[in-house]
């Protein structure tokens, strides 16, 4: 149920029943040599669209780019600076809020979003504590990076073992690749397993990852894993939002 899918009525008769909305959140950056540069976003939006039909829910406009400074060194990618992004968030909330949406729950498709993510709720929140001086029930946030999810984490790693790595994953490939399965493409790597290690700016990361994989093989990566990974995602994802909302695990 994707809120821009939506009228002004539907989405007053909704809030009659739920003060909830997902909120999807991703990333615009490179993903190694056949991952897609959208594929951060795109994992959260394809997940949030199926936990929102499961848990019949509204699903916001999905935040398409996000903290990705260190992937500035590759053709494609872009960031915001985190004081942006803490206004986006803060400002999409708020103009929800001003409707009655009281739990907002971020699917996040992105590991460099979480850090400012989490500031923008507790700026939210010192906005709601800060401006009236009243302890009334106010805001609630929770950011869910699908990933994480046991489901998914035990299927990633029974899929791909050490070949997942950190970034360029051949899970989120695999993700991508079946909710948009015209992007397949295959290529060896070289060498098969990316180096692991840490990195501080954008050029830096180039130095020391140069086809921009950290730990991972997405090459073998395949649409049919991506569909045993979104019902993964999807099933558990959506006990947490019913559990979040109020309404318990009962999807
Ligand atoms: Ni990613």
């Amino acid at each position: 149920m994707q809120l821009q899918l939506q009228t002004w009525p539907d989405v007053e008769t909704y809030l009659k029943r739920s003060d909830g909305i997902i909120m999807p959140i991703g990333s615009t950056e490179q993903h190694g040599p056949i991952g897609l540069v959208g594929t951060d976003a795109l994992c959260a939006e394809i997940v949030a669209r199926g936990v929102g039909e499961k848990a019949q829910a509204l699903v916001a406009p999905t935040i398409n780019v996000g903290m990705a400074q260190h992937h500035l060194g590759f053709p494609g990618s872009m960031t915001l600076r985190p004081s942006t992004m803490i206004a986006v968030v803060r400002d999409m909330v708020q103009s929800l809020a001003r409707h009655g949406f009281r739990r907002f729950f971020f699917i996040n498709g992105h590991g460099g979003n979480i850090a400012t993510v989490t500031a923008a709720f507790s700026e939210i929140y010192a906005d709601a504590s800060l401006a009236g001086g009243s302890n009334t029930p106010g805001i609630h946030c929770r950011l869910k990076n699908w990933w994480e999810s046991p489901g998914v984490g035990r299927l990633s790693k029974e899929l791909y073992g050490k070949a997942e790595g950190s970034h360029a994953t051949p899970s989120e490939v695999a993700l991508t690749w079946y909710g948009w399965p015209q992007a397949e493409r295959h290529q060896k790597m070289e060498p098969a397993i990316a180096p692991n290690g840490s990195f501080t700016d954008a050029f830096d990361y180039r130095r020391n990852f140069p086809d921009g994989r950290i730990g991972s093989n997405p090459d073998l990566a395949t649409r049919e894993a991506g569909q045993r990974l979104y019902e993964a995602a999807v099933g558990d994802i959506a006990g947490d939002y019913l559990g979040f909302v109020g309404k318990g695990a009962t999807v």
